[in-house]
This record gives structure tokens, sequence and C-alpha cells, in this order.
């Protein structure tokens, strides 16, 4: 069966997706680049960039990916849905490539982009959006694509099989939390971690069995 996996998901060293005060100038809040900065840097994203490990893992985004599911509050700054021209926050080509199913209360027709994204949206349980995103699939994995509050539904829900997330040195102080009533998930998963130059460290988690 494909797998349910989150990528390159970064939070601060207080365990913030995101910072405070979202808008359609600011997708991150008071965090601004600041959690992405290491990804920035790799040869994957700049071709004068790092070759390390930092880009290993970026090299993954793609790899055996059928469908992506991600939250409403990714897909657009709070109030998205009152805009009916809104279109995600990433141009005519979006960097998915495969269909992409937005959990939200406000839904809209699926929305075809350039490059073989289209954007469905779906009012669902994890489970259900799950179950719609593997048929869209086939037998390639699901990609949990963020943010927090969508990741943590589907761990709650013992849904997710392979997690990679990316402790950046910052402290942000406020936001969003991932860890936030996954207290003591580590027993469910073979947790790793990789220290970079760069000053991140990767952890993975890997559910057991699995
Ligand atoms: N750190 C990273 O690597 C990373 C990665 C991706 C995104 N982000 C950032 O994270 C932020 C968004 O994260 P977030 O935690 O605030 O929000 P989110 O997880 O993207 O979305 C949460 C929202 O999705 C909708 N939703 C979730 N589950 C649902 C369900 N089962 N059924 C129907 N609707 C459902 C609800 O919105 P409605 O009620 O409005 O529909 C809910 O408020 C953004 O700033 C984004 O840029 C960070």
């Amino acid at each position: 069966m494909s797998r349910v996996r989150v990528q390159n998901f970064s939070i601060s060293l207080d365990g913030f997706g995101t910072g405070e005060g979202q808008s359609r100038d600011a997708h991150f809040g008071h965090a601004g680049d600041r959690l992405h900065e290491w990804m920035f840097a790799t040869r994957s994203w700049d071709q004068g960039g790092s070759s390390g490990v930092d880009d290993l893992f970026v090299q993954q985004f793609e790899s055996g990916i059928g469908a992506e599911i991600m939250g409403a509050g990714k897909f657009g700054h709070p109030g998205w849905h009152e805009d009916p021209d809104w279109k995600g926050a990433w141009g005519p080509n979006p960097p998915f490539h495969t269909p992409v199913f937005v959990l939200t209360h406000h839904t809209r027709p699926s929305i075809e982009m350039e490059g073989g994204t289209t954007f469905h949206f779906l009012d669902a349980s994890p489970a259900e959006a799950l179950k719609t995103a593997r048929e869209a699939a086939g037998d390639r994995d699901i990609r949990l694509g963020g943010g927090a509050t969508m990741i943590r539904e589907f761990v709650v829900a013992g849904l997710v099989d392979h997690m990679h997330v990316v402790v950046v040195p910052i402290l942000l102080g406020r936001g969003v939390r991932l860890w936030d009533g996954l207290e003591g998930i580590e027993k469910d998963y073979r947790v790793e971690a990789t220290s970079s130059s760069s000053g991140v460290t990767h952890v993975t988690f890997t559910r057991n069995g699995a």
C-alpha cells in the first residue's frame, strides 16, 4: 500500500510551523522566510547552493509522490475563501505536479493549473481525504503538505507512515505549533536525527512496522 509522508516540514526550536499574523503578503506571518532559509540555500533550489544532507532531503520532494493533501491555511492566507480568484500562492505552475486535495470547510470547484497540478477542495475527515487521495495517486505515496494543524490531525488519526521534520535553530515564540496534543508519539515511531552544517537538524519518524 502507498505510504503517507510528511516532507521537509520546518519548525522552530520551540516547535512552531508558522508564525503569527499570516496575511496575503506574509504567508508565514512574523516568521518570514526564516523557517525555509536552509532549503533556499540548497542546490535543488539554487544552482550555486549546497549539495550536502539538506539537498538530499529536498531532492526527495517529488520522488514517488502521486498526490498531496494540504490544509486550507497552506493554500492561502486567512480569508482566501472570500476571493473567488484565489488559486494558491505558487503562481500559474505550482511545484506539486500532481492532484492536490485542499482540506477546507469552504469548498469550491476544482482548479486545473499548469504543469499537472489540480487543486481539489474537500470537506472530509483525514481518513476520507486519504481514501480520495489514494484513488488519485494509484500506487504512489501521498504527501501531507502541512501546515501543522492538518499534520496533527493525521498523526492523531494514526495515518502517518513517515514524517520528516526539520528543526531550525530559531525561536519564534508564537504561531501554530506542530507538537501540541501529540505527547508520546515517539513510542509509535522509530526516530532518527541528522545534523547539518547549515545548523538545522533533520528528524525522521518512521512508523513502527512500516
Ligand atoms: N513549516 C513548514 O514547512 C510549512 C509547510 C506548509 C505550510 N506552512 C505554513 O503553515 C501555515 C498553515 O498552517 P496551519 O496549521 O495554520 O493551517 P493548515 O493545517 O494549513 O490548515 C488548517 C485549516 O484547514 C481546514 N481543515 C483542516 N482539517 C480539515 C478537515 N478535516 N475538514 C475540513 N477542513 C479542514 C480548516 O480551515 P477552514 O475551516 O478555513 O476551511 C483548518 O483551519 C501557513 O502559514 C503556511 O504557510 C508551513
